[in-house]
């Protein structure tokens, strides 16, 4: 496994990886590693010749007061784990490569990153899209793969890909739980034992809402209403937004008689977590 941190080895490698003839996947990460980046890599591994994986902590997509600063990071533990599943490149570039003074240009998606994230988080998703455009443009991947868990994230990159004509094939991944159902989070680190048992309550109102749809519930006030009382008996969390959506335009529903995805958010003290679930009529 080789680690390489400028942009230039990193482009001239994989020309010569392309002209090879070689297949070449690109995970996209900020490290940190857990189960669900490595589901990715695992994937990743399977479809392609040459597995590259990024970790790159990106300023522009954390706001004002958010945690770029405190985002927990361990590169040394990353690439024991990247190893063992088999990633052919670490690409760890320096803050100041990628965003060298001068820097004027992003790749903004305008329409589903509006509702959810996009409306409690504004820029985040610029930052999002610009960061990736970038990687993609560095690695030049045939395929790339995202987690579920960031489903509008997904969303948003799916959409800038069709828009921007990037020769890119995305694949997005099943969100990968602990066993009692909590969602793998680099963020999980930083829950102390009490706010950890309240966060899963997340977990357990998706599978409620699960429970309601295959019960014959189509109401999207009925269901978030039950996803609402399970949420927000938990004293420690602030429900930042439960919302049931179009999966494609993101768009809010009335109904569900469509693939609909069922997404939250909350706070738990300083902490920000999201959970997302498809809801199938
Ligand atoms: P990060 O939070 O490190 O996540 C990297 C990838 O892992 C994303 O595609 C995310 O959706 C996926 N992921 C995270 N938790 C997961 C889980 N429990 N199960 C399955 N997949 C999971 O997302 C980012 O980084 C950044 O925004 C990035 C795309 C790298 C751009 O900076």
């Amino acid at each position: 496994m080789r680690a390489i941190s400028s942009i230039k080895q990193m482009q001239e490698f994989c020309r010569r990886q392309r002209q090879k003839g070689k297949v070449i996947a690109l995970v996209p990460t900020m490290g940190y590693l857990h189960e669900g980046h490595l589901s990715l890599m695992e994937e990743g591994r399977r479809r392609a010749d040459l597995l590259i994986i990024s970790i790159f902590v990106n300023p522009t997509q954390f706001g004002k007061g958010e945690d770029y600063q405190e985002y927990p990071r361990d590169l040394e533990c990353d690439k024991g784990l990247a190893r063992k599943v088999g990633v052919d490149v670490i690409f760890a570039p320096g803050t100041s490569l990628m965003y060298p003074s001068g820097y004027q240009t992003w790749v903004e998606v305008t329409e589903v990153t509006k509702n959810l994230c996009g409306a409690s988080r504004p820029g985040h998703f610029l930052g999002v899209t610009t960061v990736v455009a970038k990687l993609f443009n560095i690695i030049k991947p045939h395929i790339a793969l995202f987690g579920e868990k960031d489903f509008q994230q997904l969303v948003a990159i799916k959409r800038m890909v069709a828009d921007l004509n990037f020769d890119i094939e995305i694949v997005g991944m099943p969100t990968v739980r602990e066993e009692d159902g909590l969602a793998l989070s680099s963020r999980n680190t930083y829950l102390r034992p009490q706010e950890r048992a309240s966060a899963l309550s997340l977990s357990r109102s998706l599978r409620r809402a699960r429970g309601l749809i295959t019960s014959g519930e189509r109401s999207v006030p009925r269901i978030i209403r039950a996803v609402k009382a399970i949420v927000g008996r938990e004293k420690l969390i602030d429900i930042d937004y439960i919302k049931i959506c179009d999966v494609e335009s993101l768009k809010e529903l009335r109904k569900i008689d469509q693939r609909a995805v069922l997404a939250l958010a909350v706070r738990l003290g300083k902490i920000r977590l999201i959970d997302n679930c498809i809801l199938e009529p």
